[in-house]
């Protein structure tokens, strides 16, 4: 009876799974329909320029920018050129636009300061959410920022000085033995070298160790950060996935998350005791207390331990990996570079002090160029009410993108495609325009500048003085980005040679 009287409304099971299927589909082009009449009809971001597929596809338009246009990796060409097509607002989504003048990113993010988007919250996964850089709230922020900013300041990271030097001679000591077993001259990949020995300063002042990832490029515990990456990525379409427990993605991703929280374990409870004390970030943080007396919690010192491993090496390493590209690609500017150097104090392992290397102005103008063309994520905002952006009404809530690449590259710098650090000279425009920003600014820009300038005059004037460099032209130089702009190869070669003149 109840069987029949199902058959007489909805048909034989097969009918009726049709019926369903049809009333989905019917629902899901209505709701398609009344989402496209709102974001082209109805939303004031109709008004603002741009390309209509990012409205029309959505998340499937950046899905395809990210991984397929131009090669893959590439966003920030196509918003670079982008911008130059529509100017300085554009449309990139039903509620997201992309800003790149200096005067609309001082508005977003320091005048006006604009929280951080949510995706800064789930970006990284579950193990960075209590991170510096994925916190939203504002007063959350101000608190763990607080507690944090005396670590880096100029004087706190002054003190991680001869922890970085450590690893410079770590560095010079592999690349002198290359260079002996080589007869003198040795065939290197300068990109990789400077990437182990960023992720190996990370290791020793925040993990209490070196990962010893010059010798070996890919120690566990990045190994578990690239994985969470992985596994966020390709269970990101179907999440549910994640709650599966004897799936082989969740048992190796959960296997590794253990390995990684137990080295956590131990590297905490060991600085805990007072003969291990030492002045660098993971001491910052295993003895963090906030401003009203609280202690920093386990997950929060974890998080961070993980964040800043992510926030710090690999950006400083692509940082000091530019500088020696394009340091070696422009013979001209190395030796003036390394005149400077000549000229200046060194100990007795023959090193350079930061704070000799910090007032050398033709080295100082060559990194910032390489930063200005090396750096490229956006700094992601949302408007915290109704705001007129650029001319443009602009509600709240709107993903508000301020893309440092175009800001980079953008009219307001001459020739903004070339490497040419005079611009940041005493007669350049480079800080003078406002759109240098390479560490962002305002309240969410980064608290491990002092600390990544430090460590690129470390390695980089070290590396400089001490060697010659000869290009190997015709190699591969095309960027992507992933968290930071890299070189699609992940490597740079070049042939390496003591300087004669250097003596110690
Ligand atoms: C050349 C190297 C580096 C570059 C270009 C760089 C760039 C940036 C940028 C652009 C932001 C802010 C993004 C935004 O406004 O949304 C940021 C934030 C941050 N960076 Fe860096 N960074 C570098 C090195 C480092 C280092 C060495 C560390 C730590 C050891 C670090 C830790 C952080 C943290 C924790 C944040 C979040 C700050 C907050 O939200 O309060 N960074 N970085």
């Amino acid at each position: 009876m109840g069987l029949a009287i199902i058959d007489h409304y909805f048909g034989t099971p097969s009918q009726s799974f049709q019926t369903l299927f049809l009333a989905f589909l019917y629902y899901k082009v209505f709701e398609y329909i009344l989402y496209l009449y709102d974001a082209f009809v109805l939303s004031p971001l109709r008004n603002v320029p741009g390309n209509p597929w990012y409205v029309i596809f959505g998340q499937y338009a950046l899905f395809y920018e990210r991984y397929f246009a131009l090669g893959g990796h590439k966003p920030h060409v196509i918003r670079n050129q982008l911008h130059y097509k529509y100017g300085p607002v554009i449309r990139v989504g039903a509620r997201a636009i992309s800003v790149c003048s200096p005067e609309l990113v001082q508005e977003v993010i320091v005048k006006e300061d604009y929280p951080k988007s949510e995706t800064a919250r789930w970006l990284f996964g579950p193990n960075m959410r209590e991170a510096l850089f994925s916190i939203v709230e504002k007063e959350v922020h101000k608190r763990l920022r607080r507690l944090m900013s005396g670590g880096f300041s100029i004087s706190g990271v002054a003190k991680m000085e001869p922890l970085m030097q450590t690893v410079y001679m770590d560095l010079q000591t592999y690349i002198e033995e290359l260079i002996d077993k080589n007869g003198g001259e040795a065939t290197m990949d300068i990109w990789t070298l400077v990437h182990g020995a960023g992720t190996d300063i990370l290791g020793i002042t925040t993990f209490g160790r070196s990962f010893d990832s010059i010798r070996n490029p890919h120690p566990p515990i990045v190994d578990f950060v690239e994985s969470t990456f992985k596994y966020l990525s390709s269970t990101a379409s179907l999440p549910v996935i994640r709650k599966i427990p004897f799936l082989n993605v969740n048992v190796e991703y959960h296997k590794k998350e253990a390995n990684a929280l137990k080295m956590c374990d131990e590297i905490v409870a060991e600085r805990k005791l007072p003969e291990k004390k030492r002045s660098d970030n993971l001491q910052l943080l295993v003895d963090g207390v906030y401003n009203d007396g609280e202690k920093i919690d386990r997950d929060t010192i974890y998080h961070n331990l993980f964040g800043l491993l992510v926030a710090g090496a690999d950006s400083t390493a692509g940082a000091m990996g530019f500088t020696m590209k394009y340091l070696i690609q422009n013979p001209t500017f190395l030796t003036q570079c390394q005149s400077e150097l000549d000229a200046c104090p060194v100990d007795s392992r023959g090193l350079i002090s930061q704070s000799v290397v910090k007032s050398l102005p033709f080295l100082s103008s060559c990194q910032k160029e390489a930063l200005r063309l090396g750096t490229g994520r956006d700094f992601q905002r949302v408007a915290p009410r109704d705001v007129v952006l650029g001319g443009f009404q602009v509600p709240a809530g709107t993903e508000v993108n301020c893309c440092r690449y175009a800001l980079h590259r953008g009219p307001w710098w001459k020739n903004p495609d070339e490497y040419q650090p005079a611009r940041f000279g005493a007669a350049g425009d480079g800080d003078e325009i406002g759109a240098f920003a390479p560490f962002s600014l305002g309240t969410r820009n980064c608290i491990g500048k002092n600390f990544a300038w430090q460590e690129m005059r470390v390695i980089v004037a070290n590396l400089l003085r001490r060697y010659e460099f000869e290009d190997i032209p015709g190699q591969d130089e095309e960027c992507g980005i992933w968290i930071n702009l890299m070189l699609k190869s992940n490597k740079y070669m070049c042939k390496i040679r003591r300087r004669r003149d250097v003596k110690a």
